[in-house]
């Protein structure tokens, strides 16, 4: 009988998100300060990467918006779209949004962007740079959020570094603040999860719900997210 529970919830999901267009962001993104320096952070993509490949796996139609990673394009049905900035990034999913069914925003993007861009190399020698006016980048989760349709599910990430109970409340004020459906916390306070890692430990959080999962490989976890959303579909 466990056989046979676990073959009937593997190929039941298999192919569970046939005729779904699915849109997927991914990686840092690169603000440039000068042709050689920019302000990015150390998110590498896999987490977002491993969600392409999985619901690609079970039928989808998959965009991916990729910041700048080392990270092959998925194989299958994934058309990969790489981006450098936050405003590129914005631009590529705002093209999609319209036919997507389902949207999972996983991308690090960055939170502010150098005002100018100095198109020559800044020289250690000649400029004294006492500092580098930023901009604020447009929120791309909640920018889709304002103009999510009825039927379109918006799914986005909250990285926390504090304790499990401000974590907890931060992620589910971004779930209001920016009109998601869910929100998919994982804190660097916790071994293994985060940038970088092959594993990651979330807690799934909807308006009515909180599932937490154990430490598992990102391939793992990212199945995990995809039921998630797949139950209340
Ligand atoms: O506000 P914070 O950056 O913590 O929110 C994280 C969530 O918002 C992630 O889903 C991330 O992909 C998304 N986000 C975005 N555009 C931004 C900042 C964050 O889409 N400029």
């Amino acid at each position: 009988e466990k056989i046979a529970a676990v073959l009937d919830a593997f190929f039941g999901r298999q192919l569970s998100l046939k005729g779904k267009k699915v849109l997927v962001t991914a990686g840092p993104t690169y603000e440039r300060i000068d042709p050689v320096r920019f302000i990015g952070n150390f998110s590498t993509g896999k987490m977002g990467y491993a969600i392409a490949a999985e619901a690609a796996r079970r039928g989808a139609d998959v965009t991916l918006v990729s910041g700048p990673t080392d990270l092959p394009d998925p194989a299958g049905s994934v058309n990969t779209v790489r981006v450098e900035i936050a405003r590129q990034m914005l631009a590529a999913c705002e093209s999609v949004f319209a036919q997507t069914d389902i949207a999972v925003m996983s991308a690090a993007v960055a939170d502010y962007a150098p005002k100018h861009f100095v198109d020559r190399k800044i020289k250690r020698e000649h400029d004294s740079v006492d500092s580098i006016e930023l901009v604020k980048n447009p929120d791309i989760a909640a920018t889709l959020g304002a103009c999510k349709r009825a039927g379109q599910l918006l799914v986005g990430f909250a990285l926390e570094t504090g304790a499990t109970a401000d974590a907890e409340a931060n992620a589910r004020e971004k779930l209001d603040r920016k009109n998601l459906d869910m929100i998919v916390l994982n804190t660097l306070a916790d071994k293994g999860a985060g940038f970088g890692t092959d594993t990651n430990k979330v807690t799934v959080i909807g308006r009515d719900f909180a599932e937490a999962f154990q430490l598992k490989s990102k391939a793992e976890v990212a199945s995990d997210i995809l039921d998630c959303i797949t139950d209340r579909l």
